[in-house]
């Protein structure tokens, strides 16, 4: 299994100062920060662009764990891998070569992931598991941080981390959305590994008890 990685969710950070979010996150011994990318299309809100990855890469050594909630990732990842990105995951739902994409990210020398919505069974990704070095569960509908964790993707986490198991495979197993101490330890029973956290990690009075916590996991 496994140890367990904290990647905050810039999306609850300083938006005019992403920068200095970073670098509460690198500053705390974490290694990893989650960059939630959004269209208006897939998603219904907007975030931040490639230009806006390229300018904190300049300022933060972190690992950037980067999620393109696009409705056409295949048209923007080489832009993202030149950006800095170090893992590019894609959602399952919208149509386009999902292998294809996957293998050009591993090519452009980033990681690849596997993001599944909520509405998703996990037999969407399950012939894609041997392509991929993370897999995303979202535990919230995709769009906004704040939102609350929805309980009932626990048994996914299980069926993919079983998966895993019986395969043998490496992946990580991440989650997003509505993470926090509590939900987190539910999820890592599961066999979650990765665990993204927006508000609960930023609003957090202690941050680095909050990030000890999730290492002890
Ligand atoms: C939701 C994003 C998440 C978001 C999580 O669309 O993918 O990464 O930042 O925010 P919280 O932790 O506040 O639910
Ligand atoms: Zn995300």
């Amino acid at each position: 299994m496994h140890a367990p990685i904290l990647a905050p969710s810039i999306l609850a950070g300083d938006h005019a100062n992403l920068a200095s979010s970073a670098a509460v996150v690198e500053q705390l011994g974490l290694s990893w920060i989650h960059l939630d990318i959004m269209d208006g299309h897939f998603v219904p809100n907007l975030s931040f662009g490639p230009q806006t990855v390229a300018a904190l890469r300049k300022h933060s050594k972190l690992f950037f764990d980067v999620h393109l909630m696009l409705d056409e990732p295949h048209r923007y990842i080489e832009a993202f891998a030149k950006a800095g990105a170090n893992e590019i995951s894609i959602h399952i739902e919208p149509t386009y070569d999902q292998l294809g994409t996957l293998r050009r990210i591993r090519e452009l020398g980033c990681k690849p992931g596997l993001v599944l919505n909520p509405g998703t069974p996990a037999r969407a990704v399950e012939h894609l598991l041997g392509e991929v070095e993370i897999v995303l569960v979202m535990t919230v509908q995709p769009g906004f941080g704040g939102q609350a964790f929805r309980r009932d993707m626990l048994p996914k986490i299980a069926e993919i981390s079983a998966w895993r198991r019986q395969r043998a495979l490496n992946f990580r197993l991440e989650v997003d959305g509505g993470i926090d101490l509590e939900t987190a330890a539910e999820c890592r029973k599961e066999g979650a590994d990765t665990f993204v956290a927006g508000t609960s990690f930023f609003n957090a009075p202690d941050r680095a008890a909050y990030a000890a916590a999730i290492a002890a996991l």
